[in-house]
């Protein structure tokens, strides 16, 4: 399969210097790939965008040896088709019982470059996750002293909480004292929702960052249920009110180093989305480049587009950007309506639109 495979024939049309904007090969900093037919089908779509990537641990069951990381890795590797080029950036899900060893071990040998902190029963194959952030101080302590980012879905657990009040939730009462407790650690607070958290981390700029996704970007809590309960925007964090929305733009737009990209493209077969109980992702994976771009466009911050996508997220992880440059053009391109798995499909995010901007 090639790159041109992946997109369907786009809309010709005259371009202007103005209309094309050339940037570094971005990265995703936030990736979920699933495993076997299911990673085969949906990683050419990333691959086809980004040149590297952070690859969630949330498999079943999850990714949380050294030995398991380098094996999903081996996978994806093999998954990916001829000719194309993609450097999957693995992570450690972490328990209650990690090993602070086992860790280090991992980052010392350059398997994963991250951990990953899924509260306990916060979303999607979470279950295994912490329960207990005090107790995982000697993990913390261990990370602070090596350099490894702490990546961290930050909702709250609590049934009771209200699910728009999570992200909020868990600010308060777990990440301002976890940030208080371990003033060296590097955090990435992944798929910000609300205005509060992104003043959260440009208060700690120094080793705070936010990801943000495309979706978040584009969609507040209305459109969910905008003429009908749309299974295909619901993931977790749930998107907010319009006015986070907007600071979101702000944010990722502005420039700051201490926010990039990361789509959290989350794919699950139709079946599971469109059910009396839906699985929480929206898979944005085959559109995710031209839905940020299209809002960078929006709102007339074209020229700081490169700096989100493809350089903030290299400089807070310690590498360099990348050499190859991506270019894309303002000019119509339908997105594919659904990726086919086994005998069914994954639904994309803006699926079978006709989005203002193409990736050449
Ligand atoms: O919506 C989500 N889907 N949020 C997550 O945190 C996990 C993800 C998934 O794995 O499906
Ligand atoms: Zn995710």
């Amino acid at each position: 399969m090639s790159v041109a495979d992946l997109f369907p024939a786009a809309q010709p049309s005259a371009t202007t210097s103005a209309d094309r904007i050339t940037i570094r090969r971005p990265d995703d900093w936030h990736i979920h790939l699933r495993d076997g037919a299911m990673l085969k089908a949906v990683l050419p779509y990333t691959a086809a965008q980004f040149a590297r990537g952070i690859i969630m641990p949330n498999l079943v069951p999850p990714v949380t040896t050294v030995a398991a990381a380098r094996a999903y890795r081996e996978r994806i590797l093999a998954a990916l088709p001829d000719g194309m080029d993609f450097t999957p950036l693995m992570t450690c899900y972490l328990r209650d019982d990690t090993d602070p060893d086992e860790i280090e071990r991992g980052f010392a040998e350059k398997v994963w470059i991250a951990a990953k902190l899924y509260p306990a029963g916060a979303t999607t194959n979470s279950h295994a996750g912490v329960t207990d952030l005090i107790g995982l101080a000697p993990v913390l302590e261990r990370m602070e002293r090596i350099g490894m980012p702490l990546l961290i879905h930050g909702e709250a657990t609590d049934p009771e909480i209200d699910i728009f009040d999570r992200e909020a939730a868990f600010m308060e009462g777990s990440l301002i004292p976890l940030l208080a407790r371990h003033q060296g650690l590097k955090v990435t607070v992944e798929h910000a929702t609300t205005a509060e958290i992104l003043d959260v981390v440009r208060a700690n700029r120094t080793r705070v960052a936010a990801t943000i996704t495309p979706h978040h970007l584009v969609i507040n809590r209305t459109h969910i249920f905008q003429g009908g309960l749309r299974p295909h925007l619901y993931c977790l964090p749930v998107a907010k009110r319009e006015r986070h929305r907007l600071a979101l733009r702000a944010a990722a737009t502005s420039g700051e180093a201490c926010f990039f990209l990361g789509t959290d493209t989350a794919p699950h077969v139709r079946g599971a989305k469109e059910a009396s109980c839906g699985c929480a992702g929206v898979f944005c994976g085959p559109s995710a480049l031209q839905t940020y771009v299209q809002v960078f466009d929006e709102e007339g911050a074209l020229d700081r587009f490169e700096a989100f996508a493809s350089l903030n997220g290299a400089r807070f992880h310690g590498i360099a950007p990348n050499a190859a440059t991506v270019t894309l053009e303002r000019r119509g391109s339908r997105v594919i309506e659904a990726v086919a798995v086994e005998d069914t499909a994954v639904v994309v995010f803006r699926g079978d639109e006709t989005l203002p901007w193409a990736v050449v």
